[in-house]
């Protein structure tokens, strides 16, 4: 596989990033992961926008124009022939003496990858997947997507030990999001609920193709928090993400949500969210 690394494309054994890049001792940097279908990208512009938002909250600037990125993103899905599955663009902060506070002026690390992944025929898809809820222990700016992923790797693996597909976060009795996408119910009433953006979810850029074509669907939507035990009374559950698109959630702590299979409403609004990014 090639990859980029900082203006060059180099076989993956080949690309080299500093033991002293604040990204490696510090997380100190964002990323985005966009999904490629039909060896072409999907919704990258929200993508990119996202991330000059990361970058700004962190006070990086971007190592790049958004037409050079997206140039590079187009290089590597061509050189490495990938048809279906991912490109992965990190911006850490760059190389400095392992300090706390950085200095002014360091020049910012730009690595891109690509994963081939069959996003279209996930088996996941067809029978849901089962999730856990765990309490959520990342910081307070969940907004920002940053590299620090520890608390949502623990997550998902509090879930596979319990042999789980993923893990939903909960705050305050509150579900906030799952742990790499957004968390929504489709209540008995037929309402579609899912966290309002706020500073505890990242704001999905899938979540907002998902709420649009809800909209243009007259379903009725409430942007607000809801509870495990309502998501167990629920008549269907899903996530969404870049890599999943909308995937229905069958099964809340080993209990069924609805009928134990993927719901009407989740099944639609996957397959209009892949019918508009085809
Ligand atoms: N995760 N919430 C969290 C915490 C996420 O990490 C993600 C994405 C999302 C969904 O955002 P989007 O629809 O823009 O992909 C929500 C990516 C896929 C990842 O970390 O691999």
């Amino acid at each position: 596989r090639i990859v980029y690394v900082n203006g060059a494309y180099l076989p993956e054994e080949e690309a080299k990033v500093s033991v002293f890049d604040r990204g490696f001792l510090f997380a100190d940097g964002v990323y985005e992961v966009s999904s490629v279908l039909h060896g072409r990208l999907v919704d990258n512009a929200g993508h990119l926008a996202r991330l000059h938002r990361s970058l700004a909250e962190l006070e990086m600037a971007a190592p790049a124009s958004d037409a050079e990125i997206e140039a590079i993103q187009k290089a590597l899905i061509e050189r490495n022939d990938v048809q279906q599955g991912l490109v992965y663009l990190q911006v850490t902060r760059g190389v400095a003496d392992r300090d706390f506070a950085y200095p002014e002026g360091v020049q910012p690390t730009l690595v891109m990858f690509t994963q081939s992944k069959n996003l279209l025929q996930n088996p996941q898809a067809e029978r849901g997947i089962r999730v856990i809820t765990t309490e959520d222990i990342r910081w307070k700016r969940r907004d920002i997507k940053t590299v620090g992923l520890l608390a949502p790797s623990m997550a998902k693996m509090i879930a596979k030990r319990a042999g789980a597909d993923d893990a939903w976060l909960v705050e305050a009795g509150k579900v906030t999001e799952g742990s790499s996408n957004n968390a929504y119910i489709v209540t008995r009433d037929g309402t579609l609920v899912t966290r309002q953006l706020g500073n505890e979810i990242l704001a999905g850029i899938t979540r907002k193709a998902v709420l649009e074509l809800a909209r243009t669907s007259d379903l009725k939507i409430q942007e607000r928090p809801f509870t495990v035990p309502e998501a167990l009374d629920a008549a269907e559950a899903f996530i969404s993400s870049a890599t999943t698109f909308v995937m229905p959630v069958v099964g809340i702590d080993g209990q069924p949500v609805g009928d134990g299979r993927p719901g009407p409403v989740s099944r639609r609004l996957r397959e209009l969210y892949i019918s508009m990014a085809l």
